[in-house]
């Protein structure tokens, strides 16, 4: 069935949106993105991607072409037109259509699009069950990870990478240490069941599940530790997972062909995700 999408102010079907081959996002990739969850046909964890949203959008130096609620509001709509049970809302800002210049257009006409897309991600699948494993790859992204662009070109190619290598993602490092996965954050635990994850800087994205997840473990007394950790460190931890918002928690159980703890997805990961789904369906908006 063809999705309704949304593009400046318009409910189109999917095939009649179209976007000016001049739009900076696509010349550029001079725009920004999130990814909304979607459960139970509402809104999981929406007030953090919306604040992250117009973090991005300041950082870029752009103007968000609707109100918070008119935001709210389309996000909402999107999931009643298209019969959205369960998936994501993606939705981009890109500074819109101008002659190519690299310089930014004085009065620039930003172009709005959000599409929705279904997927199962609440129930445990195999990855979650299992867990999953991952290689190592040394993070070549930008410096400023902490907005979330749309240029994704090297998280796609390590992606590529991992799965040429049999594994399910990459985690990435720099100066020895991790920074996080190709589209998620990297966590671990420690032997003594401390929650190890990077600190926020330019260097990663916010992750708004990351955030949830240290609030959740927090208030459950997992000690929590936001540093940084080397790829040796995550080698020889009990347990490793990611987070993201349509991944929620999933364990991680091999780096690089080593063994993570037992090989197993480990006790803590487990609650987390628990306490996560329990949170977050309980707080639907
Ligand atoms: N990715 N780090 C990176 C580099 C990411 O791309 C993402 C999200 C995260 C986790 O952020 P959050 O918990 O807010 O989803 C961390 C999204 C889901 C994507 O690009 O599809």
């Amino acid at each position: 069935m063809s999705r309704i999408v949304y593009l400046n102010g318009q409910w189109l079907p999917e095939a009649e949106a179209k976007v000016s081959i001049f739009d900076r996002g696509y010349v550029f990739g001079d725009a920004i993105y999130e990814v909304t969850a979607v459960a139970d046909g509402k809104l999981m964890d929406y007030a953090g991607h919306a604040a992250r949203l117009m973090r991005s959008i300041g950082e870029i130096a752009l103007e968000c072409p609707v109100s918070a609620d008119e935001l709210l509001a389309i996000h909402r709509e999107i999931v009643v037109r298209n019969n959205l049970v369960e998936g994501l809302i993606y939705l981009q800002i890109s500074r819109g259509p101008d002659d190519r210049d690299f310089h930014f257009p004085k009065s620039p006409k930003p172009t709005l699009s959000l599409f929705t897309q279904a997927k199962k991600f609440i129930a445990d699948g195999p990855n979650v069950v299992n867990g999953i494993p991952v290689i190592s790859l040394p993070d070549l992204r930008w410096a400023r990870r902490d907005i979330k662009t749309v240029q994704l070109l090297y998280p796609s190619m390590a992606k590529m990478e991992a799965e040429k290598h049999g594994a399910a993602d990459a985690w990435l490092y720099e100066d020895g240490f991790v920074t996080e996965a190709t589209s998620s954050t990297a966590l671990i635990v420690t032997r003594d069941g401390h929650l190890i994850t990077r600190q926020l800087s330019h260097a990663i994205l916010p992750g708004i599940t990351r955030g949830s997840i240290l609030s959740l473990a927090r208030d459950a007394g997992i000690p929590v530790e936001e540093r940084p950790f080397t790829l040796d460190e995550a080698k020889s931890a009990a347990e490793a997972m990611i987070t993201s918002a349509t991944q929620m928690v999933q364990p991680v159980v091999k780096i690089d062909g080593d063994v993570i703890g037992d090989g197993k997805p480990g006790p803590v990961t487990k609650r987390l995700r628990k306490l996560y789904i329990d949170y977050h369906l309980s707080n639907l908006i």
